[in-house]
């Protein structure tokens, strides 16, 4: 399973990329907000400090403008995958893109049947929001089930990138779901490390080696 990291922080990406176990980042326009720094040059840094997949949401509603702005970060380094929410314009992009050679990431799912579009569309990822529809007072996960059954049965290649990720508990979930990838806010990322036993036993070792007085080098 790829984990990539959902974030505009450049500081926390690179601690993190450190472990090698960051595959990609993904964006959105809040966390833009959030970052208070110009989209062009957080993207720009974000992908100089990860190789794999970066995702860069358009902000037009509109396809060609979807397009204009689609192109223009896609020109910004080659690993950027250019997010188009899924409406029927940004399906139409989608498609677009993909028969420019452009990545893309299909934001906003809700349904298997929008999935379904997004896959037709010619997607290379799609991303169901999980934490979004818990709240909502459904359970993300089976949308996660539905979307790779219905994949699975037409051999789509559009990857499943479990997003709106809340817990260590949701990475698992969405893991054994099949999906292909999870994108996780970096609090998350960060939980995945721990086990209050792991903590507790190396405690104990520790202290059982201190007694033994030995040294290993
Ligand atoms: C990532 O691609 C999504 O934009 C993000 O996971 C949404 O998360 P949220 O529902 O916590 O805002």
């Amino acid at each position: 399973m790829q984990l990539f990291l959902d974030t505009t922080d450049i500081n926390i990406l690179k601690d993190l990329a450190a472990t090698g176990l960051v595959d990609g980042v993904t964006t959105n326009p809040t966390l833009i907000a959030k970052s208070g720094r110009p989209m062009l040059q957080v993207i720009a840094e974000i992908c100089d400090a990860v190789e794999g997949p970066v995702s860069a949401e358009v902000a037009a509603m509109d396809t060609v403008g979807m397009l204009d702005e689609g192109r223009k970060l896609a020109a910004i380094a080659p690993n950027v995958v250019v997010k188009v929410p899924l409406t029927r314009d940004g399906l139409i992009a989608t498609r677009e893109f993909a028969h420019e050679g452009i990545a893309t990431n299909v934001t906003l799912c809700f349904s298997a049947s929008q999935a379904l579009l997004a896959a037709k569309a010619g997607a290379t990822y799609i991303s169901p929001f999980i934490g979004r529809l818990d709240d909502h007072g459904a359970d993300g996960m089976d949308l996660i089930t539905e979307i790779r059954t219905i994949y699975d049965n037409y051999d789509y290649d559009t990857e499943i990138l479990a997003a709106s990720i809340r817990s260590s508990a949701h990475v698992k979930e969405a893991a054994m779901a099949g999906a292909d990838c999870a994108t996780i806010p970096p609090s998350v990322f960060q939980e995945l490390f721990k086990h209050p036993l792991t903590e507790k036993g190396l405690e104990l070792f520790m202290a059982d080696w201190a007694k033994t007085g030995q040294s290993i080098l």
